[in-house]
């Protein structure tokens, strides 16, 4: 495999440029072998980042997606928010498949601390929004993330004094059963956390310290994003997002780490669109091409299994994110499963009234009447998923990407061909 660091320097960011699954991981995967550090900045363990090796398949959804990798050191910063428990399944079961990991995580004392009321309350205010809720993972994300931002979150450092901890932990449930009228048993929230606390506290450290020793002796760092860049929280089709910042900005806060030290972005843009949970999706298809993205692509997440929905490529929308991120260089994926499709099309253009938009709107009464401008490309019947040579795929399949380079702004250093660790074409 190509060396990443001759394009991309020894400190590269990954992020999703669209909804999240655009097959982040599988890179990650691929590439983390030429790094020492793989770094989580956000989220938790909403992500599922699946990665194929040999045939056999492994979901990343807390921890970074390098531990299959025999000596990369995975880390989780400050902007994370874990689940103990999560954490130690997700560790346990990759030991079941033989891989020895818990000498190789790090987890900040920083990260906020995810206990069983996030998730309660999580599932309490879907069910309370109704026909607009936002179709959350139910892992506690967002309540977590709301209990830091009020100043009243429990943080792994939390797990080193005992006293300090169950005091806390009674606190919030209170708080918590009083203002969302919720019955939590908070005496079982500290029996579960005790069941853990101990296997956790070696992984505990001042990640950011950690980061920057690493990054003075020259050792290379890969930032693994989590979701994608329209469902930051700042910049994604706000209220239907996560509760972190899923863009680059979030890697420097998330870890403690200066921009400078970032040397290159790479985006992650499956060939076609898809979004799992609610929210406006401008390009989603129901039809037959629809469906055979869905079936082909087996687009079903990860995390919850819920039917993935799916659309045409929309390039306002990885535009806006190559934009917002300053991306260097895209990773397409998924162009195996367009094949057999007759004609493909890309979204080039929003126009709202006669004016041009260049971002999602977020009202419905904007969407309804939002025009949309395809660029439509003839598609190839050829099976992709052997080719190792860009030269080598059928020429329509190639114009696709360069449509895909035209629209997005970015060029596409590296395609897809099918789910497993070597089904990757550098060009
Ligand atoms: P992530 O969250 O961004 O890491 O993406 P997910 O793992 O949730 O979803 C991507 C899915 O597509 C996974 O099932 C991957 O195994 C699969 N995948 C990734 N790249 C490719 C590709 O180029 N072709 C095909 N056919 N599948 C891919
Ligand atoms: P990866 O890292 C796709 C979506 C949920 C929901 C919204 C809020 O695998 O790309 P949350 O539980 O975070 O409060 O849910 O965000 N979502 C994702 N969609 N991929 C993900 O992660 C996601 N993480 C969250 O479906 O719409
Ligand atoms: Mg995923």
């Amino acid at each position: 495999m190509q060396n990443i660091h001759d394009s991309f320097g020894n400190n590269i960011a990954i992020i999703g440029a669209q909804w999240g699954d655009e097959g982040k991981g599988k890179l990650v995967d691929a590439v983390s072998d030429q790094f020492n550090l793989i770094c989580r900045s956000g989220g938790g363990a909403n992500a599922g980042h699946t990665i194929v090796v040999q045939g056999k398949k492994y979901i990343f959804k807390l921890l970074p997606s390098c531990l299959l990798r025999p000596k990369t050191i995975g880390v989780l910063g400050n902007g994370t928010v874990v689940d103990p428990v999560a954490l130690i399944t997700e560790m346990e079961s990759l030991e079941a498949s033989g891989l020895s990991v818990r000498g190789r995580v790090k987890v900040s004392l920083r990260a906020q601390l995810i206990f069983g009321y996030h998730k309660q309350i999580d599932e309490e205010l879907e069910n309370r929004k109704g026909k607009n809720k936002i179709g959350t993972t139910k892992r506690g994300i967002g309540p977590a993330y709301t209990d830091k931002v009020a100043r009243i979150g429990i943080r792994c450092e939390d797990l080193l004094d005992k006293d300090q901890l169950v005091m806390k932990i009674r606190r919030n449930a209170a708080l918590h059963a009083d203002f969302y009228k919720i019955e939590i048993d908070a005496e079982a929230e500290i029996e579960r956390i005790m069941a853990v606390r101990d296997q956790v506290k070696p992984f505990l450290i001042d990640t950011r310290k950690y980061l920057q020793e690493a990054i003075e002796s020259g050792e290379k760092i890969l930032f693994e994003g989590a979701q994608g860049h329209h469902l930051d929280v700042d910049h994604g089709t706000y209220p239907f997002v996560t509760s972190s910042s899923t863009s680059v900005g979030g890697v420097c806060t998330g870890l403690g780490v200066a921009p400078k030290h970032i040397h290159s972005v790479i985006a992650i843009v499956k060939a076609y669109t898809t979004r799992v949970g609610s929210g406006p999706f401008p390009v989603e298809l129901d039809d037959a091409n629809g469906k055979h993205l869905q079936d082909v692509g087996h687009e079903f997440g990860s995390v919850t299994g819920r039917p993935r929905r799916c659309g045409w490529l929309d390039a306002v929308v990885v535009k806006e994110a190559v934009e917002a991120n300053g991306v260097d260089g895209i990773n397409l994926t998924k162009l195996d499963v367009m094949s057999g499709l007759k004609e493909l099309k890309i979204a080039t253009h929003y126009h709202l009234d006669g004016n041009e938009l260049f971002t999602v709107p977020t009202t419905a009464k904007a969407l309804e009447k939002l025009e949309i401008t395809y660029d439509t490309l003839p598609g190839w019947e050829e099976d992709i998923t052997q080719v190792e040579n860009f030269e080598d795929l059928p020429s329509k399949a190639q114009n696709y990407v360069f449509a895909v380079e035209k629209h997005c702004g970015a060029r596409v250093f590296s395609i897809g061909v099918g789910p497993g660790r070597a089904a990757l074409i550098y060009r």
